[in-house]
């Protein structure tokens, strides 16, 4: 089978920049799974589903009709036929999502519909549990980290009104919530290479993860 980069780690670690790049100097595909989490949440909020209850939560998780793209230079995803690439990015969307990761039946439906999609490979596979659950026999597993003040700072230059104080306030949040839940939390798997990319650019990310393939 074709070749599988497995790329984990929390938020604001550089994981997607990073993975849209490899996957786009090696002609691959490129699958965002944390854009399926969120286009869940997105239509789990506008449903009006309590997300306190996760009963709720898994009685709805089969509903939603999901299509996520897999073209590094416009990640795509629709859920029932609307194209949300830009609202999951709200802020609502990103407080609440860890809610819905959070549910054993939304993880199950999307970690079926994600092995669906990777099938025989030539795929750059960002997410929190790719390495350990997704994929994990994954030709290559790259671990991200970064300082959290390096990941605050980098995610408060996406947004706009946002300081990098309250950015990472919310992202230790969101990251306790994803290393504490009980199905599947964000962990290194056996097997992974740690990359720490505090004191690395872009490039040099996309480099050291092509140098690994290539090892
Ligand atoms: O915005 P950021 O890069 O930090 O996160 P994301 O990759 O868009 O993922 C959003 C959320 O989805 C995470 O905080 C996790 O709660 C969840 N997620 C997950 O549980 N498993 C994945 N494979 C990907 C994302």
């Amino acid at each position: 089978t074709g070749l599988v980069v497995a790329m984990d780690g929390p938020s604001g670690s550089g994981k997607s920049s990073a993975s849209r790049g490899v996957a786009r100097a090696l002609g691959l595909r490129y699958l965002d799974t944390g854009a399926m989490y969120r286009a869940i949440t997105w239509w789990m909020l506008r449903k009006g589903v309590d997300l306190s209850d996760q009963a709720a939560i898994a009685s709805r998780a089969d509903e939603p009709v999901l299509v996520s793209g897999t073209d590094p230079e416009s990640p795509a995803i629709q859920v029932d036929g609307v194209d949300v690439a830009g609202p999951i990015r709200s802020q609502e969307v990103t407080a609440a999502v860890s809610l819905v990761a959070a549910v054993p039946e939304v993880r199950a439906r999307l970690v079926a519909l994600q092995r669906e999609i990777i099938g025989s490979g030539d795929i750059v596979v960002e997410g929190r549990d790719i390495g350990t659950v997704v994929a994990p026999d994954a030709t290559l597993k790259v671990y991200l980290t970064a300082s959290a003040e390096a990941r605050a700072t980098r995610r408060t230059a996406e947004l706009t009104g946002t300081s990098v104080e309250a950015q990472q306030a919310a992202m230790a949040r969101r990251d306790t919530l994803d290393s504490t839940r009980k199905t599947d939390p964000l962990s290194m798997a056996v097997g992974a290479v740690e990359l720490d990319t505090t004191a690395l650019n872009l490039d040099e990310v996309i480099a050291e993860v092509l140098r690994l393939i290539k090892e």
